[in-house]
């Protein structure tokens, strides 16, 4: 059926359910009434005949009492008889003072007499049933002179009335009916247009555009508390559900595999980053495998293992080429194939403009707000956009079907959703944007801020790690571009494109992949104090990060060199070990920064070191993750003071190493994981000596308050991790989706 017969078959039952309950009413109606009316015609009929009695007698008395007193029979039956001719009055009589009737006319019924005949059948007492049909008889008195002398006895003939009351009735009826068709008729079309109205709400919610502005176009103001009441109603539903779905599942691996298969059964995964997780190295004795510093991949890694997806990236190894097959693909992890590894690959040039300008020059510091000018350069932003393209069309040709799901990770491709839309308007385009994101006044500086923000929103979810970030986002948006914000639901309607735009804080695998495997703590601690050479009654203090000015580590160094200058004793027992992993070395900025730490790390060294003590020990290299694990667990501190970071996996990452629930966490409050890890000793990194008392009150921290704070941490990390992550918005994804189906069902571009 096509849904234009489906839409009136609906408007017709919909009418059909007033119009029948409205005939019943209207016919039932019209019984009552038409009896009435015969009851009040006949009683008016009865009232104007009593009058017209008494007015004919008055008429007849003067010639009927000279008559009377001539005695002339012939004449006074003349007289009666002309009266008669009257088409109403059917007979007349005249009776004596003692009832006796002395003239009448031939028409005079036998059974009447003198007196009025008090019908028992009727309420009147004039009226009288005759075989011809229903008569009025009135009684008038007639005098002479003013003495009585007798009475007349007028008949009036009621056919007429009855006629009367029967098109009396017919007009009655008459009426009802049209009355009824009109009622009808304006009921259809309250329906109809109703139901249109109705339609174009359902159709607005479901494309989840503002309601207000449909109905106030269209005037419907009546349905708006209704939509605001159903819109609040699946928004609590929904918060309830998650946070139902918060406490009550633990999410792992095949939590994760569950839900892919109940709800995208079939569907095809597809995550897009610049940086890839496994990187192939050509060294001296072959090829090496790296796995790369990046929380990125720590944490998008575990999920595309659970997918069993596609994962194209940037083929930035130097034996990546070698071990590809023919469409650039390898099967990853090495060890134990899950998924697919597409590589794209970039000339020194591209690279040079899209990853090194526009993305790290550009977008990080712009992101960052960390005192490092973005630099913005016009070469750089033709790269970015090239680059984004290629792999937009990588994704297309590694798709075999028009709507993927899409994972689209970070500041590098912040176009790519956009250009992905045009060439999969299908897609469910899940956009993760792993760095802070500014206020809307930093954001402006950049020469192309319209454009990035159009390509993110091509995005059908995007995803920052915390609120702050997606209201920074939604403000950026409201403040450069036109489009339509609904606040409540926190989504953004672009080019008839619809934009969740909500917090998902990223986290970690959980139970760490090397749970089995790795070794005790006592082993971690011997084997790295035997590495650095550290003695056994100097407590360690850890840093692991990329070389990078957004990580705090000058401040970090800075703290350590106040600790060991205000409290002298701890010096020889206390150390810091930063694990430095080399980024970006390409760049001025990160250059200067790496010389600028080894200078503060050299100048503490040689200010506090003595014999075997070395005060700060500098890992200016890669490591592979399971090397930093045995660090976590060899370490007595930790110490994350990031001077702004989107979320920060180190601070997680050494919870997690932690089963003997011992060690302490340093975090700067400028971190997305200081809002989840309460328990860590919280710290603005720009305050050295506020920073350095922390330090110190971790060292000195008895052993029983460390374990509750680990604990605390560590059940949060576990609930809250990485498979959570994923599946918050795979599931938001799914909900989205079958939205879309709906509307697709019922006829409208969603
Ligand atoms: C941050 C970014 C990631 C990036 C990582 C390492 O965590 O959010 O996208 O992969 O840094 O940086 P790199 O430039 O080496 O990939």
């Amino acid at each position: 059926m096509s849904l234009q017969k489906i839409r009136s078959s609906r408007s017709l039952r919909l009418a059909l359910r007033f119009v029948i309950p409205l005939v019943a009413v209207m016919t039932l109606l019209a019984y009552a009434v038409v009896p009435l009316m015969d009851k009040l015609t006949l009683r008016w009929s009865v009232r104007d005949l009593d009058i017209r009695s008494k007015l004919i007698t008055r008429t007849l008395q003067e010639p009927l009492t000279g008559l009377l007193e001539q005695g002339n029979k012939t004449k006074i039956r003349t007289l009666l008889a002309r009266a008669t001719q009257d088409e109403r009055l059917f007979a007349i009589g005249y009776c004596t003072e003692q009832g006796k009737i002395l003239y009448h006319t031939p028409t005079f019924p036998d059974k009447l007499g003198c007196s009025l005949p008090n019908a028992s059948a009727h309420e009147s007492p004039s009226l009288l049933q005759l075989p011809r049909g229903l008569v009025h008889v009135a009684v008038n008195p007639v005098s002479i002179d003013g003495v009585p002398s007798g009475s007349l006895v007028l008949v009036h003939d009621m056919s007429y009335v009855e006629r009367r009351s029967a098109d009396t009735r017919k007009y009655i009826l008459l009426l009802f009916a049209v009355l009824c068709l009109v009622t009808s008729f304006i009921t259809v079309l309250v329906a109809h247009l109703s139901w249109r109205g109705w339609m174009t709400g359902v159709r607005a919610l479901l494309r989840g555009e503002g309601m207000i502005r449909t109905f106030t176009k269209n005037s419907n103001s009546e349905l708006q508390p209704l939509v605001g009441d159903l819109r609040a109603l699946l928004r609590t539903i929904d918060a309830e559900k998650r946070i139902a779905d918060d406490v009550t599942l633990s999410w792992n691996p095949e939590s994760l595999r569950n839900l892919l298969y109940t709800q995208f059964t079939g569907e095809q995964i597809l995550v897009v980053s610049n940086r890839e997780p496994y990187i192939h190295v050509a060294v001296k004795e072959g090829i090496e495998i790296h796995r790369p510093a990046s929380g990125l991949v720590t944490a998008v890694e575990p999920v595309l293992r659970a997918c069993s997806g596609i994962w194209i990236a940037h083929g930035s190894g130097t034996a990546d080429r070698a071990v590809v097959d023919k469409k650039d693909r390898v099967r990853v992890p090495p060890e134990h194939p899950d998924y697919t590894l597409r590589r794209i690959w970039l000339t020194q040039e591209e690279e040079k403009g899209y990853y090194y300008g526009f993305a790290n020059e550009g977008l990080w510091p712009l992101c960052h707000i960390a005192h490092v000018r973005p630099i913005f350069r016009s070469g750089d932003w033709n790269q970015y956009m090239a680059i984004n393209q290629r792999f937009a069309e990588a994704v297309v040709r590694e798709t075999d079907r028009e709507d993927p799901v899409v994972l689209v990770q970070d500041y590098h491709f912040a176009l790519l959703p956009g250009m992905l839309r045009k060439l999969l308007p299908k897609a469910t385009i899940i956009t993760f944007w792993h760095i802070p994101w500014p206020n809307p006044e930093s954001f402006g500086i950049c020469p192309w801020r319209e454009e990035l923000l159009q390509g993110m929103l091509g995005s059908t979810i995007l995803g920052f790690h915390t609120p702050f970030h997606c209201k920074n986002f939604i403000e950026t948006v409201d403040r450069h571009m036109e489009t339509r914000i609904d606040h409540a639901s926190s989504t953004i309607f672009h080019s008839g494109n619809l934009t969740l735009v909500e917090a998902y804080p990223i986290s970690i695998q959980w139970p760490t992949p090397w749970q089995e495997s790795q070794p005790a703590i006592a082993e971690c601690r011997k084997e790295i104090r035997q590495l650095l050479k550290i003695g056994e009654d100097c407590l360690i203090g850890l840093g692991v990060d990329r070389m990078d000015y957004t990580k705090g580590i000058l401040e970090r160094l800075r703290a350590v060199e106040y600790l060991l200058e205000n409290y002298p004793h701890m010096i020889g027992r206390f150390c810091f070990v930063q694990i430095a992993a080399p980024s970006r070395s390409a760049l001025e900025e990160y250059q200067t920064f790496d010389t600028r730490v080894r200078d503060l790390a050299a100048r503490i060294n040689k200010r506090f070191s003595h014999e075997s003590y070395l005060p700060v020990h500098l890992k200016i290299e890669h490591h592979e993750p399971e090397d930093v694990n045995r660090y976590y667990r060899a370490a007595d501190i930790c110490m994350v003071t990031s001077l702004h970071d989107g979320m920060n996996l180190v601070a997680k990452e050494f919870v997690a190493a932690r089963d003997d629930e011992k060690g302490v966490l340093l975090l700067s409050r400028f971190t997305g994981a200081a809002h989840e890890l309460y328990e860590a000793l919280i710290v603005n990194p720009y305050h050295i000596e506020q920073t350095a008392e922390a330090l110190y009150q971790a060292i000195t921290m008895p052993e029983f308050e460390q374990q509750a704070r680990m604990r605390s941490m560590r059940s949060l990390v576990r609930d809250f991790n990485v498979y959570r992550w994923a599946a918050r918005m795979l599931l938001d994804a799914a909900r989205i989706r079958q939205r879309e189906k709906l509307a697709a069902k019922i006829g409208i571009s969603p």
